[in-house]
């Protein structure tokens, strides 16, 4: 039996899917509502700041309901990090394409937001970022240079470059386990993470509702829903 030593896992929007978070492309997703260009470009910003606030506002209070936790997918994930790191030489990292805080609150620490941080804004300015968890308008007073409108929110939006991606293909090139989590592999880089971890020689497992566009780029599927089929995978891993 192959024994792995350093995982690096990926997640989007499926793995809260059942915590009660919209997805972005299922027909009841996002993007079915919302439309890209306009919500999460930084043109559509510039063009009409107040419905992008308004938009991030929105998530930000469905994300802050009191009904939304952690899932046993995140749980699951926290608990892998927590237990792999305490085996000698062994390595874990996290990188999520979600903007909301699900796997903070299950306890994952070993975590990159590669698109940023919903309960985060950003200072156009200077690029100082703050913690937030109300709405942002366009009135509002940048804490660091006193301008109004300056705040933006802590995302990347298309166009953008996705955050600290020289230190995930760092562990993406040393990696010898692959994990995808409920994305559908339609955004790039991260749907080329795949491939990234198959050139360095990792086993690649894909965990999801249904096949993706990157099928073929993996080893081993689950098809599922993430909050059953994940603990049950973490677990054979840590009993190895
Ligand atoms: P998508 O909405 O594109 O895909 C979600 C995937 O999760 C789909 O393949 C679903 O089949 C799967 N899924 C849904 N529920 C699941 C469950 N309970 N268990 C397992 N899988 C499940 O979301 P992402 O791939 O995360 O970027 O989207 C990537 C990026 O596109 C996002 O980060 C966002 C978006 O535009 C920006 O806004 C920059």
């Amino acid at each position: 039996m192959t024994h792995y030593k350093s995982i690096v896992v990926l997640t989007g929007a499926g793995i809260s899917a059942e915590s009660g978070i919209q997805t972005f492309r299922a027909s009841d997703g996002l993007w079915e509502e919302h439309r890209i260009d306009e919500v999460a470009t930084p043109e559509g910003f510039k063009k009409n700041p107040a419905l992008v606030q308004q938009f991030y506002n929105a998530r930000r209070d469905a994300l802050l309901h009191e009904r939304i936790a952690a899932n046993p997918a995140h749980m699951a994930l926290a608990q892998l990090e927590r237990e792999w790191l305490t085996r000698p030489g062994h390595q874990f990292l996290l990188i999520t394409q979600n903007i909301d805080d699900l796997h903070e609150r299950a306890g994952s620490e070993k975590l990159i937001h590669m698109h940023g941080e919903l309960l985060k804004m950003r200072c156009e300015l200077s690029q100082q970022v703050f913690t937030i968890h109300h709405d942002i308008g366009g009135d509002d007073i940048c804490a660091c240079c006193g301008e109004k409108g300056r705040l933006r929110p802590h995302i990347v939006w298309f166009g953008e470059m996705p955050l600290k991606l020289e230190q995930i293909y760092r562990a993406l090139a040393n990696c010898d386990l692959f994990l995808s989590v409920g994305t559908s592999g339609n955004v790039y880089p991260a749907a080329g993470f795949a491939q990234e971890a198959k050139q360095a020689d990792a086993y690649t497992v894909e965990i999801n509702l249904e096949p993706t566009k990157q099928n073929d780029l993996f080893d081993k599927h689950f098809y599922g829903k993430a909050g059953e089929t994940l603990p049950a995978f973490v677990d054979s891993l840590l009993s190895r």
